[in-house]
């Protein structure tokens, strides 16, 4: 197949054995299917155009300034709580849950409300370098629907859980019966898979344990292994709610074993937060495949806990970051990057032999590390030949930006500063399977 574009530049990515891996004057080719179709050193230009059909005076040149890295993947997001993000971080978790979410989340029966700001959140979380997410809808089937074709219009990969609950919230009209979930979650999967979305499918998404009955939980377990689907939730991210699940399911021995005896801890679960996992429940993780998001900024902002990432890793339980919008205040996947760091930090103040995060892994979580934990590593995640070319070009130079650079600085430090001090106005163009995404094609 003859390639579509071709890149000469830098390029930043993480392997499975190193978590940055700088190529310095490589280039790239995407094929017309979205795919890398090579990468190779920018000095095999000459044949690679003979072979893969391109002309050189073609070739898209960077700047010494600008390199493509992966795209980000938000492992967790709400996109029904992005209308509040930056505010109503002033109560725990249970309480926050009752007195701002479900009221928010029990509006998008009205779907033009719905289209409002699942256009909005579309367009901030690509604007800001996010080619994947996994998102939670609410529990109303069509604006969930809605979401998935907003994803698909503008050509974001993702996830999308109609979210199911049947017990425990203390706003009455937030919550459905156990076979309208039921019936409803089946309608959701029929009709997101008959639209065909190159991208976009659907997860099987359980609230979390305290909003679901036991039938619940073992329908969905079942919904998910029947269609092979994904499954999200959260688990263990406050220790009132660990308590309170504890006393809701006493058969069972920790958080871990209400999914895991209900089928729902498999290699295609992300499961949120995750600070009060013990060491057996890792390993439950890692024997399962199963995976969990760290989601920094809302563990700081609802004053929920800290992930010790470094003990994750040890027992190579599969990682990624999320923004949790608007239990995290902010959309950005950088700001995820930036919080987990500091996370880590705090985490060696209080332990001296706790190693610390470094940045270049910050940045394999935020890339490849969550394609791992949403399984979807074979397609993105990094810059390898076959997958598909999800990638941001970042420029350090553009003109009232908010970094300064200065000579000599290269591009390892290019990265660190993007990483650090970077926004969206460094984002120049965003690709999902080769596609141009942002700038923003007018729809
Ligand atoms: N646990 C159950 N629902 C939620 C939610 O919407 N946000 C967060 N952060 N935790 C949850
Ligand atoms: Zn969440």
């Amino acid at each position: 197949m003859p390639v579509s574009t071709v890149y000469r530049g830098t390029l930043a990515h993480s392997t499975r054995d190193e978590a940055l891996q700088i190529l310095e004057d490589f280039v790239l080719g995407v094929d017309a299917e979205g795919k890398i179709a090579f990468i190779e050193e920018g000095q095999n230009v000459d044949s690679l155009s003979q072979t893969w059909g391109f002309q050189t005076s073609d070739v898209i040149q960077l700047e010494q300034h600008e390199f493509l890295m992966p795209g980000m993947v938000d492992t967790h997001i709400h996109a029904s709580q992005y209308s509040y993000s930056g505010t109503a971080l002033d109560l725990p978790l249970l309480d926050w849950l009752n007195t701002y979410t479900f009221p928010v989340e029990s509006r998008y029966k009205d779907l033009d409300y719905a289209r409002n700001v699942y256009t909005k959140v579309l367009k901030r979380t690509l604007r800001n370098g996010t080619t994947t997410a996994c998102y939670f809808a609410t529990i109303h089937t069509d604006a969930s629907l809605l979401l998935g074709q907003i994803a698909d219009d503008f050509g974001q990969r993702a996830l999308v859980g109609k979210v199911c609950m049947d017990c425990n919230s203390t706003v009455p009209y937030y919550k459905e019966p156990l076979k309208e979930c039921k019936d409803e979650t089946l309608r959701f999967i029929r009709e997101l898979l008959k639209k065909e979305y190159a991208h976009v499918k659907p997860v099987v998404t359980p609230r979390f344990a305290v909003s679901c009955s036991s039938s619940l939980l073992h329908t969905l377990g079942k919904i998910a292994k029947n269609n092979d689907l994904h499954i999200q939730s959260h688990i263990s991210e406050n220790k009132e709610e660990v308590k309170l699940v504890k006393q809701l399911f006493p058969d069972c021995k920790s958080y871990t074993d209400v999914y895991l005896k209900h089928d729902l801890l498999t290699d295609k679960t992300v499961m949120a937060h995750g600070c009060y996992l013990s060491d057996e429940e890792l390993k439950i993780f890692h024997e399962r495949g199963a995976a969990i998001s760290h989601c920094p900024n809302s563990n700081l902002s609802l004053a929920s806990g800290m992930l010790n990432v470094r003990n994750v890793l040890n027992h190579k339980v599969k990682l990624g970051l999320g923004t949790d919008v608007a239990g995290g205040y902010s959309p950005s996947m950088l700001d995820a990057l930036r919080r987990a760091m500091d996370t880590s930090k705090v985490l060696s103040m209080q332990d001296a032999q706790h190693q610390t995060l470094t940045f270049e892994e910050a940045f394999r979580l935020a890339t490849l590390g969550g394609s791992e934990a949403l399984s979807l590593d074979d397609q993105t995640g990094n810059f390898e030949v076959g997958k598909d070319f999800d990638a941001l070009r970042v420029n350090m130079c553009i003109p009232g930006g908010p970094v300064d650079m200065f000579p000599g600085q290269g591009p390892k430090v290019i990265l660190e500063k993007f990483l650090n001090l970077g926004d969206d106005r460094n984002i120049a163009e965003v690709f999902v399977a080769g596609r141009r995404v942002v700038p923003f094609p007018d729809l």
